[in-house]
């Protein structure tokens, strides 16, 4: 995770930048907070912090940074100029991590933009950030199979965005960011019973950028409908505000990188 110490929306590369409320500093501060107590005391989990950087507002999305998968990761290599600037900093806190870093030559978006299900998969999304050879290199890299997900909503840029594996083969997605070739392919690899699927208000409050740590999700204020599917497949929903960093885009599963 890294700390919002610098955290504003002052570019606008995702259709969510371009709301008029300014983001209240302190707050995304204190929600920010909120999540990394509740990831460490609800799930017994261990977070490395990333530098925060001045003039570097979407470091705090640490999803982006790379995806990684054993001692290796793919370092991202952002769409946008604005991000760019982020590269040098991930690469140096994962090095610092003991990982091996390899910079992929087109641009990709991380873990935003790649998901491990099972163990096994790996769901990609391409079109908006991150290109499709991508994941060829992801692919050839981990020795994985993976399959590409067309992202075709401006407001669901990322796979992240609008898809959650869950332990246990379980999948939190929004059918309506996804394409009818993206969404046979989820049926054809997700079993049915297996499959949970958020609405487009849902979705546009992030309910698929969850965090999942044993049995605990981490979302931003979730509907009473999505909580009680979470704990009927046995989950313990924890419910945060993260209405700040939503002004940029983000929620929970943006603001973090799992290592393990
Ligand atoms: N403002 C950031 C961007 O547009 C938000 C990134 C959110 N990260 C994510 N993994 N979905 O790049």
């Amino acid at each position: 995770m890294s700390s919002p110490d610098y955290f504003e929306v002052f570019y606008a590369i995702n259709p969510w930048m371009k709301g008029d409320a300014p983001v209240d500093r302190g707050l995304a501060m204190e929600q920010w907070q909120n999540l990394k107590t509740a990831l460490k005391r609800r799930a017994g989990a261990q977070v490395s912090l990333v530098k925060p950087v001045p003039g570097l507002p979407d470091l705090v999305f640490t999803a982006n940074a790379a995806f990684v998968h054993g001692d290796r990761a793919i370092l991202a290599h952002f769409k946008n100029a604005e991000r760019r600037p982020e590269e040098p900093h991930f690469r140096a806190s994962l090095e610092a991590l003991g990982y091996t870093v390899i910079e992929p030559p087109v641009p990709f978006e991380g873990a935003g933009d790649a998901l491990i299900y099972e163990g096994r998969l790996v769901l990609a999304g391409y079109r908006q950030r991150t290109e499709v050879s991508a994941h060829q290199l992801i692919s050839r890299t981990f020795d994985l199979p993976v399959l590409s997900l067309e992202l075709h909503s401006e407001h669901f840029y990322h796979v992240d965005t609008c898809l959650c594996p869950l332990e246990g083969g379980h999948l939190l997605y929004y059918p309506g960011a996804f394409d009818e070739y993206g969404l046979k392919v989820i049926e054809a690899n997700v079993p049915e019973e297996k499959r949970l699927t958020v609405t487009g208000q849902e979705a546009r409050n992030f309910a698929c950028n969850a965090v999942q740590v044993g049995r605990c999700v981490f979302l931003n204020q979730p509907s009473a409908r999505l909580s009680e599917a979470l704990k009927r497949r046995g989950f313990e929903v924890v419910g945060l505000d993260l209405s700040e960093f939503l002004k940029a885009g983000g929620s929970a599963k943006c603001l973090t990188l799992r290592l393990n």
